[in-house]
């Protein structure tokens, strides 16, 4: 792991006595500063630093953010660990499908056995499904062992929120409805020395029929493109070659900033930091998608071939319900220009099925959609009720059964798909990022290619974060085994 203090603020500089201050982020180091007076003291009385463990739920989003409160929590002296059966225990949670809320109930059942065994022990939660009133009042009724909640808007006061739970009884909870506000210049823990991801926007305004996320991560907001290069660059300073930019919906980033800049101008700025290797983006909507960001793409050197298309539904009459703002023609047609402009590019989708209403024959359309793009690789989803979003009224749900069939029906047409488009480069040489020690057969590393599939090649650690040419020798349906050249 490897930690960047965006702020000089030395802790022992901050005067924890005075009242705290007002602006931001000095009042979260102010907090931060406190915090670590508590677990001094906390080392004072039990000989050892207290350990932290997180766990993170749902998207690259949820990821970084999770990185963000690691950060903190190191800068404070508390220690990482593997185990659940940690002093402080956070879980970043997911709401976007049912089974993501049913996983932490799970786990929770757990964590409140280990509290009773270490009294000593908190339990956090935050993230996408605190925004939800109905799980509060839950985890209020069945989950009282629960030390602090709060949610997506808030967690830049991490810091402060965490010492306000040293000093308080009982469950402390702050939830926030919406904010307009980004604070920068956090402390952040990063998962891998070489590669990071990056918040460029933050929040949807798009809708879908189906979708929580707007509910629980509130508008758009950009970044300025300044702060997005100066994280950019310090993190290149700090050994990182690969970056991801993060969004729901990249392709309408700086809209709404007072200098308006599109997407396409961010990643040409994004291209011009010397150091960095290669640029990634998460996620584009097919309906804002430009032709300066298709010939920003053809020309980079840098950015990765591997665009992210979510189609949804491949029926014209499903995406209208779903409130997606594209025809199943527009998508061909913009899939069509994207790999005639840029052949070597991967395009990978998600697919909803059993949004209510979609009848076989829909599927069939999306099915078809799935042979005629030739996706990449495609995550299928089971469509799931969201309480509150406009699709969880609609009265023609579609039975489980219907759902399953089509479900797997889908999805024997996605993997032979993938499986030929993987094929395709088998006796090929190209870059890969080593990203770590194979789990399985440690005389091999794991790496990634600008299309993002995964190559195993001999060789050993000191190979982690370098870009090598690789030859492709065997292809194992998703993946190559092949060495280095
Ligand atoms: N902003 C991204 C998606 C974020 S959610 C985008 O628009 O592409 C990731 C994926 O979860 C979505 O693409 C969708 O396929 C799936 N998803 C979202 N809500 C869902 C629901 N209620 N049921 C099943 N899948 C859902
Ligand atoms: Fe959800 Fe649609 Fe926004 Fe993606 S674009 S997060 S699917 S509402
Ligand atoms: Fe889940 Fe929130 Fe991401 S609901 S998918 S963690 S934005």
């Amino acid at each position: 792991m490897s930690r960047e203090m965006y702020n000089e603020t030395n802790l022992d500089k901050i005067e924890v006595n005075a009242e705290p201050p007002i602006e931001e982020p000095a009042r979260q180091y102010y907090f931060m500063a406190k915090c670590r007076e508590w677990v001094r003291e906390f080392e004072r009385i039990n000989g050892r630093r207290p350990s932290f463990f997180t766990q993170t739920f749902g998207c690259q989003m949820n990821a970084r953010d999770s990185e963000k409160l690691s950060g903190i929590l190191e800068t404070v002296g508390y220690q990482s660990t593997e185990s659940e059966q940690a002093d402080f225990v956070i879980y970043n949670t997911c709401t976007v499908r049912d089974n993501a809320n049913q996983r932490v109930y799970g786990r929770l059942g757990v964590l409140n056995r280990y509290k009773k065994s270490n009294p000593q022990m908190k339990v956090a939660l935050c993230g996408c499904m605190m925004q939800e009133p109905t799980v509060i009042e839950k985890l209020k009724k069945s989950y009282p062992f629960i030390d602090l909640i709060f949610g997506t808007h808030n967690i830049y006061k991490f810091a402060e929120l965490l010492y306000t739970s040293f000093e308080t009884e009982g469950m402390l909870i702050d939830i926030w409805e919406d904010t307009d506000r980004i604070v920068e210049d956090l402390p952040v823990e990063r998962k891998y020395p070489f590669k990071s991801g990056i918040n460029i926007m933050f929040g949807c305004n798009n809708f879908c029929s189906y979708c929580i996320v707007p509910y629980v991560r509130g508008r758009e907001r950009s970044r300025e493109p300044r702060e997005i290069i100066r994280e950019i660059e310090r993190l290149v300073a700090d050994g990182v070659v690969e970056v991801m930019l993060l969004g729901q919906n990249v392709n309408s980033y700086g809209k709404n900033l007072d200098e308006p800049i599109t997407f396409a101008q961010l990643l040409q700025e994004v291209e011009k930091i010397e150091g960095l290797q290669r640029i990634r983006f998460m996620t584009s909507h097919p309906k804002d998608l430009s032709d300066d960001l298709i010939a920003v793409m053809k020309q980079s050197k840098k950015i990765c071939r591997h665009l992210h298309l979510p189609l949804q539904s491949g029926s014209t009459r499903i995406l209208q319900q779903m409130n997606r703002r594209y025809t199943r023609e527009q998508y061909i047609e913009l899939a069509d220009r994207i790999r005639r402009e840029i052949p070597d590019i991967a395009i990978t989708t998600d697919i909803i099925v059993g949004f209510p209403g979609e009848t076989p024959e829909d599927l069939e359309e999306t099915i078809d959609m799935v042979r005629r793009v030739k996706y990449d690789n495609a995550f299928t989803f089971i469509y799931s009720k969201r309480t509150g979003t406009p699709a969880a009224a609609m009265e023609n749900q579609v039975p489980a059964e219907q759902v399953k069939e089509g479900f797997d029906r889908l999805l024997k047409v996605v993997q032979d798909t993938a499986r030929e488009q993987v094929a395709k480069y088998q006796g090929r040489v190209m870059e890969a990022l080593i990203e770590e020690v194979n789990e399985s057969d440690a005389s091999l590393v794991t790496g990634r290619l600008s299309n993002n599939t995964i190559v195993h090649v001999p060789g050993d650690a000191s190979l982690i974060g370098k870009i090598v040419p690789v030859s492709l020798d065997e292809c194992h349906g998703f993946y190559y085994i092949g060495h280095c050249v």
